[in-house]
């Protein structure tokens, strides 16, 4: 059986949690690949909406196994509030997840270490969300990590201290202050907790349930364009977001990968720094983000918003190999009497469709021009139903990309979904 991967193709947050929710009845497994605590997944049903950082969207559907990758970078403390904000709503929490051996732990001192860079930054910082996930990388890839297996070892305190010293060590060259204790708090609760789930080389668990038959969906955090060797570098997280990220995040061959189901939104939004040819700072801009509730599901910031940036959308299909389309949010631009979508970039004079390497360039979006759709679609269920102005933006952007849109979201509620039948 192959892996199908779901993941975001603009800047984050396109409604990622919603549809791995929404699809879930249709797998047997549910697995993180990367990213961490700064992902922040929200999935909506029976009038309750959760928030989900590390724990894969599929935990609400009793019957499925979650499994958080080697890709992820774990933080114990938040792993634990978020297990504890669960248990009302999820039984058996304990046999239905799942965390690698090989995850790399987030320490306190990688979320002060986040802090003081971006301080240090100053005008030209990421806009992190500061939740570690930058150093906690780094010591990945520098071989100086502490992984989720290491917390079995009687030793652990020793090693953990051994790492706390090396880091404080670094912060001695900032002038940033802080109470290491506050940072402290929750984690080791949080360790203790993560021991009383199953800790596997899941490597071997996603490839024997392949292997019986067993249908997995890889759920991707962040979105193309934040990619940290695709994306708009360096605004950009620390790990392959891409569809590549599902093979060295779960420990999967790539001629195991199905379908990449690609979600979009109907128009853009960015939260943090870097470059965003189509934002509106305007009172469109400011429609958007009003009536789409366009602020961080992580850290509450005000999302950037404009319109649909389809170089940037076509640039994201082939760098994933997206098989399917999945756009969100069209019933935020409902009543809008027109709508733009971003064909190509003027840079210098030139028209051109392909993104630039540089972030300092002035980019003039070019824009084709829609009629909107002055109706309320988040009851509709059926495609062709949907207003003859929304359906012709799909075509559109089927025609521009190449790929077709199977799924239609109108809501935040898992039955806000439209399966398009094709
Ligand atoms: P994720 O990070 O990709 O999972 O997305 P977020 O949860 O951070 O942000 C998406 C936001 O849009 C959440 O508040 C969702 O509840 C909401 N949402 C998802 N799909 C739709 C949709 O089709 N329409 C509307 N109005 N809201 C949606
Ligand atoms: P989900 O999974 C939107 C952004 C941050 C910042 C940059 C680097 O919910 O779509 P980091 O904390 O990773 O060092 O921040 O990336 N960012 C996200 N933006 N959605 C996310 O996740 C994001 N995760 C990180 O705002 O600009
Ligand atoms: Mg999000």
């Amino acid at each position: 059986m192959k892996v199908d991967i779901l993941l975001g193709l603009q800047w984050g947050d396109e409604g990622k949690g919603k549809l791995v929710d929404a699809l879930s009845p249709d797998y047997d497994v549910i697995a993180r690949f990367q990213g961490g605590p700064n992902a922040g997944h929200s999935l909506e049903f029976n009038n309750i909406k959760h928030v989900l950082h590390l724990i894969p969207s599929g935990i609400f559907h009793s019957d499925k196994l979650n499994i958080i990758g080697n890709g992820v970078v774990i933080d114990p403390a938040v792993f634990k509030k978020e297990i504890d904000e669960l248990k009302p709503y999820a039984a058996d929490l304990t046999s239905r997840l799942v965390i690698s051996s090989r995850a790399n732990l987030i320490l306190p001192t990688h979320r002060i270490l986040d802090a003081a860079y971006e301080q240090q930054k100053g005008f030209t910082r990421i806009g992190s969300t500061l939740k570690g996930i930058g150093p906690a990388y780094t010591d990945k890839t520098g071989r100086n990590g502490l992984r989720v297996g290491d917390i079995l070892n009687k030793d652990f305190k020793t090693l953990y201290m051994s790492h706390v010293e090396r880091h404080l060590s670094l912060l001695r060259n900032f002038s940033y202050e802080f109470d290491l204790k506050e940072f402290e708090k929750g984690w080791f609760e949080g360790i203790d907790l993560l021991k009383e789930f199953r800790i596997l080389n899941t490597e071997y668990l996603v490839n024997e349930l392949c292997g019986s038959g067993k249908k997995v969906l890889a759920e991707g955090a962040q979105g193309t364009m934040l990619d940290v060797d695709f994306g708009s570098y360096p605004f950009v997280t620390s790990s392959n977001t891409i569809s590549a990220g599902a093979c060295t995040g779960l420990g999967i061959s790539p001629r195991i990968i199905g379908e990449v189901f690609g979600i979009f939104k109907a128009y853009c939004t960015r939260v943090g720094s870097g470059p965003f040819p189509t934002e509106l700072n305007d009172e469109t801009g400011d429609a958007l983000r009003n009536t789409g509730k366009e602020f961080g599901s992580t850290t509450g910031r005000p999302r950037r918003c404009g319109w649909l940036d389809l170089p940037a959308l076509k640039y994201s299909i082939m760098i994933n190999g997206t098989t399917q389309l999945f756009m969100t949010k069209a019933d935020v631009m409902s009543g809008f009497k027109t709508i733009k979508v971003c064909t190509s970039y003027r840079i210098e004079g030139k028209e051109i469709k392909e993104l630039p390497f540089g972030n300092d360039l002035h980019i003039e979006p070019v824009y084709t021009e829609m009629a909107g759709w002055n109706q309320d679609i988040s009851a509709m269920h059926d495609y062709n139903k949907l207003p003859v102005e929304l359906t012709g933006f799909i075509e559109f952007i089927e025609k521009y990309c190449g790929v077709p849109v199977t799924l239609v979201s109108v809501g935040p509620d898992r039955e806000e979904t439209i399966f398009r039948k094709q």
